[in-house]
């Protein structure tokens, strides 16, 4: 497959970080080559010139949890159908999860998911690998080996499934240490969620449905943060969602434990009080959790204790969702509608700047997955992968207009005011006023 040559882009009147008067950037050979007030004077005639009204201007964003769904389920999503929805989202770089069908827990896997990604060409796709043979949490993978193939592999995790087994997950550390590559923890004792749909709390009680206690996410929190610490190794925990997870998440690092983690949109916005609909499309793992839980845990990105958004975004097709709550596919998407949701919850409330919330979408993530081209301060001589966003759009989320194959969006119907209207991946324009550009 040929590259296309880039071209030179001018992007018109946007604010970095929503700071001071607009200025102009001149993007050439996928980096930043001018900034300021009159870069657009240095542009050549045949430059691709965007107009772009005093947007906010960030770097583009990384979420270290995606679930692209293949191979095996390219009914649901595809690396191309979610690449296409990350650009939309202002994403440039994602991590692709490892429990595909087969799961990525080899280097044949995992080395076809990045070729994929590159051809698709529309945002960095990192493919995931297992930590476990087949997910099973029994025999680990040949982590050395997917790290040293093409796709040179990160981030290592069973998420979907909890390495639960403590001497295994010791293993893991100890191994992915001497790697230099991090475990990501779907951190779920499977002992206590044993039939669980729902939050277990006074909703699920009152709704009849089975509970999955912050017990089972905490202890595994608490645990792998004690097996970090001695293994000297370092950990991240997937999808935190409990007030509890805030608190020990506060005491590991205060230990000086090399521990990082990621929260979702949906528990930032969303609680149980959903579940009274018996809507399936609210059912994920882990659940929707108390509305404390979520003030918590918004409060805990401000402060750094939890370093980054995440999406989980876990598309499913519209017969596993649209059923009686119980039986539903837990899991909702998100790459399309996480920066809407973080701007409206922590912008919109003063709790954050707009450089505060490209440390929790691009920066830190980008720290924590060890890229060096994403996440990088918005200069000249830069990489140019970017993110724009017009914070005044009156945007109403329908989720069969989505890009993302499935439509099992919590947010449909609902009007978000910011949106992403541009990505510049690698120099090149690949989404624009909600359209991907191949
Ligand atoms: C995810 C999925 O659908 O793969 N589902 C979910 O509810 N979050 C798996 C996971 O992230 O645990
Ligand atoms: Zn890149
Ligand atoms: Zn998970
Ligand atoms: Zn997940």
């Amino acid at each position: 497959m040929t590259v296309p040559e880039s071209p030179t882009l001018l992007l018109r009147r946007v604010r970095p970080y929503g700071e001071g008067d607009p200025v102009d950037v001149l993007i050439r050979d996928g980096r930043i080559a001018a900034l300021g007030p009159g870069a657009g004077e240095e542009a050549p005639a045949d430059a691709e010139v965007h107009d772009l009204d005093g947007a906010v201007l960030l770097p583009g964003f990384v979420d270290l949890h995606t679930h692209l769904r293949e191979p095996g389920r390219e009914d649901t999503e595809t690396i191309a159908s979610g690449s296409a929805a990350a650009a939309l989202g202002g994403y440039t770089a994602v991590f692709a999860m490892a429990n595909t069908q087969p799961p990525q827990d080899n280097q044949t896997v995992t080395d076809s998911v990045w070729r994929i990604g590159r051809e698709v060409g529309l945002c960095d796709v990192h493919p995931v690998g297992a930590v476990t043979v087949g997910l099973k949490g029994e025999q680990l993978t040949e982590m050395g080996q997917m790290a040293d193939g093409a796709a040179k592999v990160k981030i290592f995790s069973d998420d979907g499934m909890c390495v639960y087994d403590p001497l295994v997950m010791r293993r893991a550390l100890e191994y992915s240490a001497g790697l230099g590559v991090l475990i990501a923890q779907h951190a779920e004792e499977p002992r206590l969620t044993r039939g669980a749909v729902a939050h277990e709390g006074p909703t699920a009680a009152r709704l009849g449905l089975t509970g999955w206690p912050r017990s089972a996410e905490e202890s595994i929190v608490a645990r792998d943060a004690i097996l970090a610490r001695d293994a000297g190794a370092r950990v991240h925990i997937c999808h935190a969602s409990t007030t509890g997870t805030v608190e020990l998440l506060a005491w590991a690092k205060s230990q000086g434990i090399s521990i990082t983690a990621e929260v979702t949109p949906h528990h930032l916005l969303l609680d149980d009080s959903r579940l009274e609909t018996y809507d399936g499309v609210y059912r994920v793992n882990p659940p929707l959790r108390e509305a404390h839980d979520a003030r918590a845990l918004r409060e805990a990105l401000v402060s750094g204790v939890i370093d980054c958004v995440a999406t989980d975004h876990a598309p499913h097709a519209a017969q596993e969702k649209c059923c009686e709550f119980a039986a539903a596919r837990p899991g909702m998407l998100g790459l399309e509608t996480a920066l809407p949701i973080v701007a409206a919850l922590l912008i919109d409330s003063g709790d954050m700047t707009w450089r505060d919330l490209a440390r929790v979408m691009s920066v830190r993530p980008a720290e924590i997955a060890g890229l060096t081209d994403q996440g990088r301060p918005i200069e000249v001589g830069e990489p140019a992968n970017l993110a724009v966003v017009d914070p005044d759009s009156s945007w109403t989320v329908i989720g069969e207009d989505l890009a993302s194959l499935s439509a099992n969006t919590p947010y449909e119907g609902m009007t978000f005011a910011a949106r992403v209207v541009g990505t510049v991946y690698h120099g090149r324009m690949t989404s624009r006023d909600g359209k991907a550009l191949a």
